[in-house]
């Protein structure tokens, strides 16, 4: 099949998919309250942008190579959804995290997972991270894959609670730098 086609294919999969997900309500802690997980709906994603900024500024001038989620413009976050979409938390009505994902032939593909400073250690990108599964599922598709850096050991933590094995670690594809990317990956079922 060429390039166009599968692109083709992989763009009515996602509308298909995401029209049947409903948001879903999960309990959170720390103090216990609940938080709603949703898709993301395009006049969202400057509200995702600005999640994205604050959650990724602890790592503004910290990391080598640096993140480029502590400098990503709203476009480059909208394109990088071209291929899936976002998914938004709030508590009490209010956004507090959010994550894109894209749909690849063979896995989803979660980026950019952010909660705000204050609203941390609740649970929330671990709902975020359950709720990827609910799409991933929808969209038939069996792995889940993401990508962090081998220095932020707290969140390769979170991820292998979640199920996610490291599968490698890379020098960063874009940037030279000493940190490299761990790749995870979890298969579903
Ligand atoms: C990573 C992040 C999304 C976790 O969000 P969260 O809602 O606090 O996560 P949960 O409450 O579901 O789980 C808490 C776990 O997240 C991990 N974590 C990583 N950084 C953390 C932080 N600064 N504060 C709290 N938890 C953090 C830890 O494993 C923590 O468990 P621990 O307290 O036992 O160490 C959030 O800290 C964040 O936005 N960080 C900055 C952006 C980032 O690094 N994103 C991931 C890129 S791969």
């Amino acid at each position: 099949m060429s390039d166009d086609a599968q692109k083709g294919n992989l763009r009515e999969t996602l509308r298909s998919c995401l029209r049947g997900i409903s948001p879903v309500d999960v309990p959170i802690l720390k103090p216990a309250g609940m938080a709603t997980i949703a898709i993301a709906q395009p006049h969202q994603f400057p509200c995702m942008h600005e999640i994205t900024r604050c959650a990724f500024a602890e790592y503004d001038g910290k990391l080598n190579p640096p993140s480029a989620a502590v400098t990503i413009t709203l476009d480059e976050l909208t394109e990088q959804m071209a291929e899936g979409g976002g998914v938004l938390a709030y508590v009490d009505g209010i956004p507090v995290g959010s994550a894109l994902f894209r749909l690849r032939p063979d896995h989803l593909y979660i980026g950019r997972l952010s909660v705000l400073p204050a609203m941390r250690g609740r649970g929330i990108a671990s709902a975020i991270l359950d709720y990827m599964e609910i799409i991933a599922a929808a969209a038939g598709l069996s792995e889940m894959r993401l990508g962090t850096r081998v220095s932020m050991e707290r969140n390769i933590a979170l991820y292998e609670r979640h199920g996610y094995l490291i599968t490698s670690e890379q020098p960063h594809p874009v940037t030279a730098g000493p940190d490299k990317v761990v790749w995870m990956t979890r298969r579903l079922n």
